[in-house]
């Protein structure tokens, strides 16, 4: 077999390995125990089919060192960029990572759009197959791109949310054109520069626009839907390319950030649309309850550790001032030392607490805490009845009852923790401040509960020191 036969044989070999790393990745991120390795496995892939097509991948010449020099200073600039923000990141600011990273995938294939359309110019074969497969790349990749960039704005505080008066209309009338100049662009063969950054500019307005008046709380199912359209960008540039492991990967990408979404505003019970015009989030939306829910009741933290040190049954419901607090490993060892003392203890799983997927069962497996302990939600709601204690530890929006009983709640109908139905509740927060979806909370003027206020690991180190004390 001659050497470029060969060469493009194991190219060939590699994506076909890679996407079988892709896929069991994916398998193995369903399950906490698993995630970290899974995300590895696939990352060794996507290392394989980058390291083979540099390898074999005979395309580059006349300019095969140049092209070597721009690629390995790519890899160079983006692994050291990509590792420090990794290394750096902290677990709440997570969001914004992903879609920051999710925004430069959407820029790719949107790139990748613009050099196969000049190369098309410059002698390509032109079809109008191929002509759409570039412009929908190039489309829906500006649109992730500039999507995710105010989405990672709007996470890090630094962009508020803005709706343009007749934004709605504005963005149906912008798609309307890009799909106009798209459809004209693949009809008549026209490969004019110009009209191609025009399509380039409709679009990346277009994403900045479709993000811009998305309710703050509503962030992490928007990245979810931007991922993905980046994974259908991707998708279309493995098309354009024959590359099985960029398609695959794409294809992947596509399919489990479509799932997500669905499965996100499933368990918030609401539609997309409603997330995506619905402005939900932000403050603005006050429950219709507000002020009238009666007194509150604080407890020390000795009567706290007495309560938790006789109960039988102690749930812990963990939200996002858990993650802020940082204070995973001191509830950890909250739960071995309750145990220690005959306590049966379980955590209560919101599908959105936190403020990613799985931001809680990440959170305390970073903690060694064992994944049976963490029940779901539907199971944790059926032991309330026998639960002597709640421990609701920085959560607010998943315990609401307005969800519940108050339909002029913007919360109402979604399935929440329903600890009032335990016999005692202490909530561990450090004031009155609201959750996300910004109102208020009639669970901490419950009769049941007891605000034990402070900062989670503080109160929790408290509890600790005490317990040990009894
Ligand atoms: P939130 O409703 O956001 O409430 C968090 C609470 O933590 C706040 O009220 C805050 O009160 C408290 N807190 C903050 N820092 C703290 C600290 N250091 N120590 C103790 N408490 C602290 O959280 P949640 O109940 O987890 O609900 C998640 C929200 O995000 C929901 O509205 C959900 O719909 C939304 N959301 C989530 C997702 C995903 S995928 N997770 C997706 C879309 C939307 P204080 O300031 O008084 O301490």
């Amino acid at each position: 077999m001659d050497t470029k036969l060969l060469g493009l044989s194991l190219l060939e070999l590699s994506y076909i390995a890679a996407s079988v790393t892709f896929i069991l990745g994916l398998k193995m991120l369903s399950s906490p125990d698993k995630a970290r390795k899974g995300n590895l496995i696939a990352g060794y892939g996507m290392g394989l089919a980058i390291a083979a097509t540099i390898l074999f991948k005979e395309e580059f010449s006349p300019d095969k060192w140049l092209n070597y020099t721009l690629i390995f200073a790519g890899l160079l600039i983006g692994t050291v960029i990509g590792v420090r923000m990794a290394l750096k990141v902290k677990m709440t600011a997570m969001p914004q990572m992903v879609s920051f990273f999710n925004g430069m995938g959407g820029a790719c294939a949107g790139v990748i759009s613009l050099v196969e359309f000049d190369h098309l110019r410059h002698g390509g074969e032109v079809s109008m197959g191929m002509l759409i497969v570039i412009l929908l790349g190039l489309i829906i990749g500006s649109v992730s791109f500039s999507g995710s960039m105010i989405a990672f704005g709007k996470l890090e505080g630094k962009i508020a949310d803005k709706a343009l008066p007749a934004g709605q209309i504005i963005n149906i009338l912008l798609l309307i054109a890009i799909f106009g100049l798209g459809g004209f662009l693949a009809i008549s063969g026209n490969l004019s520069m110009p009209l191609l950054f025009g399509l380039l500019a409709l679009s990346l307005i277009y994403g900045v626009l479709f993000v811009m008046p998305i309710g703050g709380a509503d962030m992490p199912v928007v990245i979810s839907l931007l991922n993905s359209f980046t994974g259908m960008a991707a998708a279309f540039g493995g098309f354009l390319y024959g590359n099985q492991a960029m398609l695959t990967g794409g294809i992947l990408v596509g399919s489990a950030g479509t799932i997500l979404t669905v499965l996100m505003c499933t368990a918030m019970n609401r539609s997309l649309t409603n997330v995506i015009i619905g402005s939900f989030g932000g403050g603005s939306s006050a429950s219709a309850k507000t002020g009238e829910q009666g007194t509150i009741k604080e407890i020390s933290v000795t009567d706290a550790a007495i309560l938790l040190a006789y109960a039988n049954k102690v749930s812990v419901v963990p939200g996002y001032g858990l993650a802020v607090a940082q204070a995973q490993h001191t509830v950890h060892n909250l739960e071995k030392l309750l145990e220690e003392k005959g306590v049966e203890l379980t955590y209560a799983i919101h599908p959105v607490a936190g403020r990613m997927p799985g931001h809680m069962n990440v959170l305390l497996a970073e903690a060694d805490v064992p994944y049976p302990k963490l029940l779901e939600m539907e199971d944790a709601n059926e032991d309330m009845a026998s639960t002597d204690v709640v421990l609701v530890i920085g959560a607010n929006d998943v315990v609401n009852p307005a969800a519940e009983n108050d339909p002029s709640s913007p919360i109402y109908g979604m399935p929440v923790v329903k600890v009032w139905n335990a016999k005692n509740i202490i909530v561990l927060k450090r004031s009155m401040g609201k959750g996300y979806a910004g109102i208020e909370n009639e669970l901490f003027f419950h009769p049941k509960n007891r605000m034990l206020f402070g900062d989670a690991k503080d109160s929790l180190e408290k509890l600790i020191s005490e317990l040990k004390n009894l």
